[in-house]
């Protein structure tokens, strides 16, 4: 606190305390009436007469009351009527702040010398409290392998994790998370965060698992991932493959499959087995896939394997299933299930 509050809040108690004990000593300097100073109680003194009761008395309760409630009629419409742009305004503030602090959550934490003095630690206190690091596989250009793409940094890339204790490096392809909602819904995302993907690179990270990261935590790197433009955008999928059948059915097949598969299954379905890059999801890779009959094949795109980790993509899932934000149509689950099938 600077000397300005300190003479304010000095200030604030004082000046009211001194007018309180000026008055008080008005008031008990004052003449006493007659009846105060016998000790008579106010029921057994002599009541006003009628004429004062009910005249210029009455009038002035009566006025008294008409203000009060005017000024009460007055002020509740004048604290009603703003009252949901206030509480709009407080619920952007908060979700503003939530996404700062998903960013922060979401950043490799700063690092600090120990030599630094207070006023550096200070500046990088938030930074230093909330980040977890997440830009350590999710975002682009950190790793030896790292791709050096702006648009990617904003959460999403290929990278390598390197364990600061062993030194150790892994090359599991870890997903871009700036479109994650062009694949799940937030309950998925949500449960992923806080249980991690177990046999995968990916960790627990909510409290109640095992983790570091407080249910505020989680919900607030979520707002901040959603608020990410891809996250707002449909997955595009070229026009022309509306509604691909004939001849077109497995070259769509294959715009399909990179604009909805490949970022789990590999740009070419190889699974987990492409030159020690691992991607995400079962093994997809060449051929691999045909151990499911065509109906077993077109079942699972529709409906996904939600608690495996592969969306739905049908209009309509079975009972149960969510559906998904950005379905395929009937056609194009034919497409890219043919698309599959020569790989
Ligand atoms: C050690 C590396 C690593 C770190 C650190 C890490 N992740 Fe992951 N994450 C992964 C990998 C690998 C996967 C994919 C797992 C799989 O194969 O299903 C993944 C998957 C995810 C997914 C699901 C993506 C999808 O398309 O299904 C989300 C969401 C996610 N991580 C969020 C986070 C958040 C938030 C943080 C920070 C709090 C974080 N991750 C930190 C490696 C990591
Ligand atoms: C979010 C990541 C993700 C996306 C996107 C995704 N998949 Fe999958 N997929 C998986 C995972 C994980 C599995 C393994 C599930 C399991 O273990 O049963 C899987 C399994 C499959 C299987 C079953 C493989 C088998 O051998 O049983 C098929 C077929 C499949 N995916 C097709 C697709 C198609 C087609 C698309 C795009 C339209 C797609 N997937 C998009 C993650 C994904």
């Amino acid at each position: 606190m600077d000397t300005g509050q300190v003479l304010l809040v000095a200030l604030a108690v004082l000046v009211p305390a001194a007018l309180l004990w000026g008055i008080f000593l008005m008031r008990s300097s004052r003449t006493r009436k007659p009846s105060i100073m016998l000790g008579i109680p106010h029921a057994m003194r002599p009541a006003q007469p009628d004429e004062r009761l009910e005249g210029p008395r009455l009038e002035r309760i009566m006025i008294f009351g008409l203000i009060s409630t005017l000024a009460v009629a007055i002020f509740i419409p004048m604290y009603w009527l703003p009252e949901s742009q206030r509480q709009a305004s407080f619920t952007e503030r908060f979700e503003e702040e939530s996404v700062e602090r998903g960013a922060l959550i979401f950043a490799v934490p700063p690092e600090i010398p120990e030599d630094a003095d207070a006023a550096a630690f200070r500046a990088n206190e938030r930074a230093l409290a909330l980040g977890q690091g997440c830009a350590q596989c999710h975002g682009a250009s950190t790793g030896e392998s790292g791709v050096d793409d702006p648009a990617q940094a904003a959460g999403g890339g290929q990278s390598v994790f390197t364990d600061p204790e062993t030194g150790k490096s892994v090359n599991y392809q870890a997903p871009p998370l700036q479109n994650v909602f062009q694949r799940w819904d937030e309950e998925v995302i949500e449960f992923t965060i806080e249980r991690g993907r177990p046999g995968t690179d990916m960790p627990a990270w909510g409290v109640e698992y095992g983790g570091p990261m407080t249910e505020q935590m989680i919900d607030d790197v979520i707002a901040w991932m959603a608020s990410l433009p891809g996250n707002q955008e449909a997955p595009q999928i070229p026009e022309d493959c509306a509604n691909p059948k004939g001849d077109a059915l497995v070259s769509c097949g294959g715009k399909i499959f990179d604009a909805r598969c490949a970022v789990c299954h590999g740009p070419e379905g190889q699974g987990k087995e492409d030159k020690g890059i691992w991607y995400q999801g079962l093994a997809l890779w060449k051929g691999d896939v045909k151990h499911l009959t065509k109906s077993q094949h077109i079942t699972t795109v529709k409906n996904g394997r939600r608690f495996a980790f592969m969306p739905a993509f049908d209009e309509a899932p079975a009972q149960g299933i969510p559906v998904p934000q950005y379905p395929l149509t009937e056609a194009q689950i034919e497409a890219v299930v043919a698309y599959e099938r020569t790989l």
